[in-house]
């Protein structure tokens, strides 16, 4: 406390006693600068210039910009844009020591993270003064917050490196990882990309965001010391284009993406295709729902963290508040009046409330999304703002309409909008109605109605009566246009993996072929299965395929973009398959099992008819009975789990579905492909669109019979027959599809990339490395954390 401070200096003299009778008078704070000392001797030994960070030591470079320190606007260093041949050998250093790093024991590894983490606690002060002098956040956010969370990070990584070997025998390491990261949490962000990464034996090369590097080229020096090999860790920096280099550079094997979701959408685009791996955290419009029985004092001081933390500089800031109508006018009293109180000022402060926002470009984008505001709404918070820096007051805007621009965009500075609702409905709708989907803040004293509220909001966080809560045991990530993937926790540890092949079940598909010499000479018309019923294509075209030994022949439909969007229409009104219980859903599957069984004989005889490569249908056909019956053991079984979060309370991991998948079956294996995708997606409780195998429709001809007698509810799953690239732009493009599975050519599957950009929808199409139902139902399965504290306060 700064009067504290002051009342202990023994020097004091008569004017000092007079201060202090004011301060008494007032109840002003005073000042509590942290020294810059320490960053100050560091910035200097470096000659205040940067170059860049590859195979384990610093090279100069050119070209070089100005960082600023957003609280002055003086410039404290130079840093390099990275030319095309320092992102070369950055990128070929990574591959080199990529051979030793993935090869090195979990223990080697442990040891390294360790080393990470030790040094940075060790360092903690310098790093948290660099950061709050370069991005411009308070020092208490940098000290308290963001630096305690990235040693927290290295540390609980150590342990994922030591455990892989043995909790994750299926997964190996994918190679470099090219990682480009934002200035709103530069060291936490650079934490949560390379932790993982180099735990499960990845190599790097991240590029921080422009108007902060600072801590990144410290950490490169702490790399240094710790026992990071030459060439797992390379830091380049400059602005987008040399993001963009990374993303489109031929060796980069994995792209991780924290950032604005302009961005991320040009990132999916120019890596469709490539078999470049991705995850983008992308932005939000988080809610902030308080209901009329919420504490409305702490929901107030929840408000002032969720929007005012950081400078409301935050991806899953809660920026959008909605009040029930009976409390608002007195919550959104005391909000304004707790507002009034917040101080904004140098960030080196340590009573401040409020820093500077990042840079004079953000202040400006800020302003200008303002200018359209209708004055009248907006309340400003009276608090004195500094006259020199990039400072913006805390702001409310009330009563702001659904479908304003400032209720639907992400303005990452200090501004809430709010709204009233009525029901906890209500509630539901507007918070959901975003293109959005990262983080959520229920308060109510209602238990039941807070945690039943939790499942209906389409988030991939959300905290009931808290916010801003983070861990590296709890996954954080977002659903839409938020992106896809996690970080943290066990799933975090997907996006840096991919499936082991040495340690892969023999793949079902190598059974060796029998011969069947019987076939069903009949011709038979398919029909589309839309919405539990068989209907004709919309364009009324067929197409007659014979089977390669002439004995029969099969009218095809070929659907078109209209076929597409009844059956996603039909598939979004089986929603209620989404909340059906597990014990449904497998007692269903089994039923599917037990239909297809009955006609196992003729559905073999089909496989070995259209002669795939290399397995018998008798064989295909009980290798497709055995996956849907492991698919039905998972449904009740495929469960969340709690996380041990450093906290009082509980950290639910939750699995839900993705929502509606589309998914091409692969030409081979016309069943088993087939069925796999249906049986794994609608386990736990998606809904499904699916192309079969071009190559063997009929099979898929028949299933829906199969289906039309296994009591799956209408519009749950959907089979439409059509030539793949006809339908896999508009399938990429629909914007009430979730998620696509893609077991189809390089061509299809660089389509569906490149044109799932738009509403940014998850896609897996790296699906035929895969034998393992496990990974089927996690590329199915959309990770949820529920945050409960528990305790009086
Ligand atoms: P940005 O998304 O352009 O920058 C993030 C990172 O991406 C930086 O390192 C940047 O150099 C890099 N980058 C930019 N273009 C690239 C490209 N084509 N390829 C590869 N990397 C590229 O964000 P910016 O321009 O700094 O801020 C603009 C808006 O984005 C903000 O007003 C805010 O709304 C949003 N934003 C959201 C963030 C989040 O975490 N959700 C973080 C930063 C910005």
């Amino acid at each position: 406390m700064p009067l504290a401070r002051i009342l202990r200096r023994s020097d004091m003299q008569w004017g000092d006693q007079m201060d202090i009778m004011k301060i008494y008078e007032t109840m002003d704070y005073g000042t509590a600068p942290e020294s810059t000392d320490e960053a100050n001797t560091w910035l200097a030994e470096k000659n205040r210039k940067f170059g860049h960070f590859i195979n384990g030591d610093f090279v100069s470079g050119t070209d070089h910009f100005e960082t600023i320190n957003p609280a002055t606007g003086t410039t404290l260093a130079l840093i390099s844009h990275a030319t095309v041949s320092d992102v070369d050998n950055a990128v070929a250093a990574a591959n080199t020591a990529f051979t030793a790093w993935s090869t090195s024991s979990g223990f080697e590894r442990a040891k390294v993270l360790y080393a990470l983490a030790r040094n940075i606690q060790k360092h903690a002060r310098l790093f948290s003064v660099l950061e709050t002098l370069d991005n411009g956040k308070p020092i208490r956010e940098s000290r308290d917050i963001d630096i305690p969370l990235v040693h927290r990070h290295f540390y609980y990584h150590a342990g994922m490196a030591q455990l892989m070997s043995k909790e994750l025998p299926n997964r190996a390491p994918i190679g470099v990882c090219g990682q480009i990261i934002p200035w709103n949490f530069p060291m936490l962000m650079l934490a949560w990309k390379i932790a993982p990464a180099l735990a499960m034996g990845n190599t790097v090369v991240l590029k921080p965001a422009e108007t902060t590097s600072l801590t990144a080229l410290l950490f490169a020096e702490i790399c240094m010391q710790s026992g990071v090999p030459g060439g797992v860790v390379n830091i380049v920096t400059g602005d987008g284009g040399v993001g963009d280099m990374i993303v489109r550079h031929q060796d980069v094997h994995k792209v991780a993406f924290t950032g604005s979701t302009d961005v991320g959408r040009k990132i999916r685009q120019a890596t469709a295709g490539s078999g470049k791996s991705l995850t983008l955290e992308l932005g939000g419009k988080s809610p902030f729902i308080v209901f009329d029985d919420a504490d409305l004092d702490s929901a107030v001081e929840g408000v002032v963290d969720a929007i005012w933390f950081n400078q409301g500089q935050v991806c899953c800031a809660g920026s959008r508040l909605l009040v029930q109508a009976g409390v608002a006018d007195k919550f959104h009293s005391k909000l304004v009046n707790r507002m009034n109180k917040l101080r904004v000022g140098d960030p080196l402060d340590k009573s401040i409330d409020m820093g500077a926002i990042n840079s004079q470009a953000q202040l400006n984008r800020i302003k200008a999304m303002l200018s359209s505001c209708d004055t009248a709404k907006m309340i400003t918070s009276d608090t004195h703002i500094p006259n020199v820096g990039y400072y913006h007051p805390p702001t409310l805007i009330r009563d702001v309409e659904t479908s304003d621009t400032l209720m639907q965009e992400e303005i990452f500075g200090p501004i809430l909008v709010s709204t009233t609702f009525r029901t906890p409905s209500e509630a539901v709708e507007l918070a959901n109605n975003t293109r959005y989907g990262l983080a959520a803040s229920v308060w109510s004293e209602n238990i039941n109605l807070a945690l039943g509220m939790a499942p209906k909001l389409n988030a991939g966080v959300v905290w009931v009566n808290g916010t801003n809560f983070f861990d590296a045991a709890a996954g954080f990530g977002g659903t839409k246009e938020s992106g896809f993937g996690r970080e943290g926790g066990w799933e975090g540890l997907m996006a840096y993996t991919r499936p082991n092949n040495e340690h892969r079940k023999k793949a079902d598909y190598s059974i060796q072929v029998t011969d069947v010499n019987r076939h069903i000479s009949i011709n038979r018309t398919y029909k589309n299965y839309i919405g539990g019923k068989q209907s004709r294509p919309d364009g009324g075209y067929t197409k007659q395929i014979m089977d390669p030994s002439n004995a029969a022949t099969y009218d095809i439909p070929i659907s078109n973009r209209k076929d597409l969007r009844n059956a996603v229409e039909a598939a979004n009104k089986a929603s209620g398959w989404s909340s059906s219980t597990g014990h449904l859903r497998s007692q269903i599957l089994y039923y599917f099992a037990e239909n297809l069984s009955a006609r196992a004989d003729e559905f073999a005889t089909l496989i070995d008819v259209f002669k795939p490569n290399g397995i018998s249908g008798a064989d295909e056909v009980q290798a497709t009975l055995e996956t849907i019956f492991e698919c039905a053991a998972w449904s009740d079984k495929f469960d969340g789990d709690v996380r041990n979060v450093p906290m009082r309370g509980l950290a639910l991991s939750l699995n839900e579905p993705v929502g509606t998948i589309c998914a091409f079956a692969p030409r081979e294996h016309a069943l088993l492909g087939l069925v796999r995708m249906i049986a794994s997606s609608i386990a736990v409780g998606n809904r499904l669109i699916i192309f079969p195998s071009e190559i063997n429709p009929v099979i898929a001809g028949e299933l829906i019979q199969v289906m039309e007698t296994s009591d799956i509810p209408a519009g749950v799953v959907n089979i439409l027959f059509a030539k793949h690239t006809d339908v896999a732009k508009h399938a990429a493009l629909h914007m009430d599809l979730d998620a696509i599975w893609c077991e189809e050519t390089a061509s299809i599957v660089s389509i569906i990339e490149e044109h799932s950009a738009t509403n940014l929808k998850r896609t897996w199409t790296h699906v035929n490395t895969s034998t393992d139902i496990r990974e089927f139902l996690d590329h199915a399965t959309e990770k949820k954390t529920v945050w409960i504290p528990w305790g009086e306060g």
